[in-house]
Order: C-alpha cells, then structure tokens, then sequence
C-alpha cells in the first residue's frame, strides 16, 4: 500500500543556475557578467575554476532534459543569464539568447515537466557593474525593463517567476565579505546592494504583474538560528543573526518595514515609496535550506554538536532544521504559499570501478529533509514543491568544481553524465509518492 505524504500537484524538481552549468560564456553573442570577470580574477576562486564551459549544459541541452526527464521530475528550477538575453543590461537584445531560453522551455513543456524560472542568480551584466552595479538605483530599473520583455516573451508557458536568488548572498558575500562577485568589502555599499536588490524586486513585481498572469515570487536563503546556550548572550546573537540573515529581507518583503534591531550593517538609504514597492504581494517564497545558524558567544566558540556530520562544505548536516525553520515563518509571518526552492549536499563523490557512484549520505539527506518538510506540512505549512540542488555538478561559485553537489555526476574532462546512486534513489521515490498521491485521490 502506498502512502503518500504529498499533494498530487506537488512539484519534484532540481535545480541549477545559468552561470553553474551553462558555458558557452563568450558565445553567441552573450555579454561578458561579474561573475565572468571575477571568476577571472587571480585567487578569487579555488584553482582558478571559472565557468566558461561548466557543464556545456548551453551545446548539450537536448540531452540534459532527456536525463531530467528520466529521473521523472516534473518540475525543474533554473535560471536566466541576463547577459546572454540582453548583453550590456541595457537597450538591445540577444535574439540567440532568447531562442536558448525557448528551447529550454519548450523542450521542458514537451516532456510534461514546469518550468520554474528564476531571473538573477547573481549574473550582473559587467556593463551595469560600470556605472555601478547594484549600488546604482537606476540598475533597479533596468532589472524591472528586463524582468517585463521576459514575462511578457515567455510568461505564459512557464509555472512560477522568481526575480532574485538569495539577495542575502548577493548583497553579503558580493560586497560586504567580498568572496563573491563584484568582491567588495564595504557594509554601507553591502547595505545598499540590498535595499536595491529588494526595490528592483518590487519594480519588476510592478511590471510583470501589467503583462503576465504567472505566479510570482522570491527565493531567500534561511536558516533556523540556535543558541548554543540559555544564556542571555547566546539567545541574543541567535536572535541578531536571524534579524540579519532572515528578517532584514523578510520584513520588508512580508511586513513593509526593516527590523529595527542594530545589524551588522549600517542602514541603507530609501525614497518614499520604496518599501510599498518591496512589499507588493507576492503568490510564493522560495526558501533554500541548507544548514543552521549556530550560535554561541563564548571565547572559543562552543561548537555545533554536528550529530548527523557536516558536508563538504563543512556546513552542519541538521534536517530538522527545515522544521523549525518553517514552523517558526509559519508562526511569524503571513507567508505565502512556499516552494523549497534549493537543498542538498556537497559530497565527495568518486566514480567506481563498475562506473557507479554511490553516495549513501546524500540519499538519507534527502530523505530525512523530505521527512522533515512533510511534518512542516502537517503543521499547515503550506508548501508547493521541493527542488534539490542541483541537477548536476558544477561550478560552486568561490569553491570551483570542488564541490560536487549533483545528483548526476559530471566528469568535467569528458563532460560524461552519470547517474548517481541519488537520482536513482530520488527516481523512485518521485515515482512511489506521485503514483499514491494518485491512488489516495482517487479514493476521495
Ligand atoms: C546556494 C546558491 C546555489 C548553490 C548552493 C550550494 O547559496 O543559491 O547557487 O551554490 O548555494
């Protein structure tokens, strides 16, 4: 007998992002990005990986979506390179850009799997970077012109627009710890970067709202925040940390208003109306888990118990962090229906000699943060899809190709896909739930 704990409508996806997978970064006439230039950059990445050729996903996409259409994913999440559809961010546009994105599309939309697009996962057209970046308010609206020609070109045949993947990371990791594109280190500029990329969120809501019916949305990276201890110091830090990472993006998104509380960076600057703009509605959140905040004051740190060991990454493997995490926005916030829109592990896969790839952490990761999501949606969190990250290996940003957190493993000299023991395990469970999904409908 199969019990399934999932709606019937449940989207499985994965997901990748333009600049991880793709290549083809000089070709066709795509614009040079940020992430292009300091990819390039002496020592900004491990070994000097860049991804101008990734995974070739741009030349072999035919087969890339034969492979997920095989595991049976009836979702996938991916995202738009804004320098390929319009090079210098800016005025003309790149028709052989758009016509990959179409064959991505309709290539998704023939094998009976939604396209969840998401269209800034943190490739700034290097043009835009020259006349300021994210600092500038005027890159605000270029991101709202580009997010309308998209919705209008395409916004009836894909599932769900995302505007940004993780301003967080964006604003934080780009401008304020500098180990992400454009490598700033400046808290005022970091702060601005994110009041600008939450505005340029609202203005592109405004004008695809005018030209498209299509659910709208933003995904954020969060993590519970634990204190170590009951002290009040510890409880304290735990409750900055998430002011930081979670609430400076939440509130004005779900509240109009930034948290009040001090953070780690100065307040940004803001025009009347600003805020009425970040907070229109939106029809889902995408929320990317992948660890806990842990949070101790002590001189050294008390360290996270780690229970369920740490990836390669070194983050804490913490499943039920995902409850917590979604009972806690549940309790706080008016939240819009959710998609987990990235989770998974980076793990040291090697390729056997029988040509298999066992990664036995990674199936329990997945299963145990499934089992924690469907306890979430016990509670009445309500949540509309689950997409693991990633589809395949590829470049992990400042890691390089490093860190493997695919579900088919690349091998980067032959771009040969396999794959791993995951997927296949991720095949079947796709196939168990969405068939007694079924079957429980049917006796309705
Ligand atoms: C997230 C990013 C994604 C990937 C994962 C591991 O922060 O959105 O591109 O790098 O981390």
């Amino acid at each position: 007998m199969n019990k399934s704990q999932f709606p019937v409508d449940f989207a499985w996806g994965a997901a990748t992002s333009a600049y991880q997978v793709e290549g083809a970064a000089f070709a066709d006439g795509k614009g040079p990005s940020i992430w292009d230039s300091f990819s390039h950059t002496p020592g900004k990445t491990d070994g000097g990986d860049h991804g101008d050729i990734a995974c070739d996903h741009y030349h072999r996409l035919e087969t890339d979506l034969d492979l997920i259409a095989e595991l049976g994913l009836n979702a996938y999440r991916f995202s738009i390179s804004w320098p390929r559809v319009q090079p210098d961010g800016k005025g003309e546009w790149n028709q052989n850009g758009l016509d990959f994105y179409d064959r991505l599309i309709d290539g998704l939309l023939k094998r009976g799997i939604a396209p969840h697009v998401t269209l800034y996962h943190w490739d700034l057209p290097q043009a835009l970077q020259d006349d300021g970046g994210w600092n500038n308010r005027a890159t605000c609206y270029r991101f709202a012109e580009y997010a309308c020609k998209l919705a209008e070109h395409f916004g009836d045949r894909v599932a769900a627009i995302a505007t940004h993947n993780e301003p967080f990371v964006a604003s934080m990791l780009g401008n304020l710890f500098g180990i992400h594109a454009p490598g700033n280190n400046d808290p005022q500029l970091a702060s601005q970067v994110a009041h600008h990329l939450l505005l340029s969120h609202g203005l592109a809501v405004q004008s695809m709202r005018a030209v498209t019916q299509v659910p709208l949305g933003i995904v954020l990276n969060l993590s519970p925040c634990t204190a170590a201890t009951a002290s009040l110091g510890d409880q304290q830090d735990a409750k900055r940390r998430f002011d930081f990472v979670g609430r400076f993006f939440l509130d004005p998104l779900l509240r109009g208003a930034y948290p009040e509380s001090e953070l780690l960076v100065p307040f940004p600057q803001m025009e009347a109306g600003d805020l009425e703009l970040i907070r229109l509605p939106i029809d889902f959140l995408g929320i990317n888990y992948y660890f806990r905040e842990w949070c101790s004051t002590d001189t050294p740190p008390i360290p996270a118990p780690c229970l369920q060991g740490v990836s390669e990454m070194g983050w804490e493997v913490y499943p039920e962090g995902l409850y917590e995490l979604l009972t806690q926005l549940e309790r706080d916030y008016e939240l819009p229906p959710v998609y987990i829109s990235e989770n998974g592990m980076a793990c040291a896969d090697t390729v056997s000699a029988d040509g298999t790839i066992h990664d036995p952490r990674r199936i329990a990761y997945i299963e145990q943060h499934l089992d924690a999501l469907s306890r979430a949606m016990g509670e009445g969190v309500s949540v509309r899809g689950y997409f693991h990250w990633s589809l395949m290996d590829n470049f992990e940003w400042a890691k390089g190709y490093s860190m493997r957190f695919g579900l088919i493993h690349i091998d980067y000299q032959t771009q040969q896909r396999t794959f791993k023991d995951s997927a296949l395990w991720y095949r079947d469970y796709i196939q168990r739930e969405r068939f007694g999904a079924k079957q429980k409908e049917a006796m309705l």
